[in-house]
């Protein structure tokens, strides 16, 4: 089965929560503005206090000071809005998802605190609206957990082999999804995002951080989420003394960053994980 071919399936199985169809619907009429947004927000209880404690968290920095949904919707923004509510959504579609393998609470830590890292990391950058890094740190891994959750028989060989040959080669997940499959986590969570209309920016990000040498543009976004992945990656395996070695070089011309700046990062990434955990995904926090 190709990458295209699973998410086709995928979304036949994975719907997207009515509020994001009723959002994406109003974002394309004419009456769209941030008071009709905020109507329809509001109607969620759970989701208008989540976005709340978001706009309020140290990500955007304005601590305690938004009172209101339509001050919240100004704050983050109609498009990042509308994507943020769709990726915590889908924490929430996937959440139950039975996997013997697979930690999901495990999984949603890695994704929110690559977020964290890759919007530091942005910043450091000078890149242009870093929040919206913050959302694909959240969704870069999203074809791993389509593919565990509706796939079990192939996450299951991914699991195996990784078992086998990680400890022995070093491989990673990725290279072990090439070998067995052909394409790997990054190529289906690409098709997830095309399949479900998010921005090109996103496409690319999430592509990309597994396959930066076949950028045929600077693909800077891709650049960000590869070091806060790789750095995330090596926090969950004890190995953060040296997680600049799983780097790979092309980000750091296209960064214009270096290894030092990125090692000052963690230290202040950590608590906000918490925070953030708290916030989107409260059984995931310590
Ligand atoms: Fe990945
Ligand atoms: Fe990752």
């Amino acid at each position: 089965m190709t990458a295209q071919a699973l998410v086709k399936d995928i979304n036949k199985l994975v719907s997207l929560p009515e509020i994001c169809t009723k959002l994406d619907q109003l974002m394309d009429s004419p009456h769209n503005s941030i008071q009709a947004m905020a109507k329809l927000i509001c109607q969620d209880v759970n989701l208008s206090a989540r976005l709340l404690k978001l706009a309020n968290s140290s990500l955007y920095g304005f601590s305690g000071r938004v009172d209101s949904i339509p001050r919240a919707i100004s704050i983050i923004g109609t498009t990042e809005l509308m994507i943020l509510i769709m990726a915590t959504s889908t924490m929430m579609t996937f959440k139950e998802i039975p996997t013997q393998f697979f930690n999901m609470a495990g999984f949603w830590r890695h994704s929110v605190y690559c977020g964290v890292f890759a919007k530091r990391v942005a910043v450091l950058c000078n890149i242009l609206h870093p929040d919206r890094l913050f959302i694909a740190g959240l969704l870069h891994d999203i074809g791993l957990l389509a593919i565990c959750s509706k796939y079990p028989d192939m996450a299951n060989q991914i699991f195996k082999k990784l078992g086998t040959t990680e400890a022995a080669s070093n491989k990673r997940i990725y290279e072990v999804e090439q070998e067995l499959f052909g394409y790997d986590h990054a190529e289906v969570g690409r098709e997830l995002a095309i399949k479900w209309h998010l921005p090109d920016y996103l496409q690319d990000a999430i592509y990309y951080h597994h396959h930066l040498e076949e950028a045929d543009k600077p693909v800077l976004d891709a650049a960000v989420i590869h070091i806060a992945s790789e750095a995330t990656h090596a926090i969950e395996t004890g190995a953060i003394e040296n997680f600049n070695e799983e780097i790979n070089d092309m980000v750091w011309p296209l960064t214009g960053l270096n290894k030092e700046t990125i090692d000052e990062i963690h230290d202040e990434a950590l608590p906000e994980l918490e925070e953030m955990l708290s916030i989107l995904l409260p059984s995931a926090a310590q």
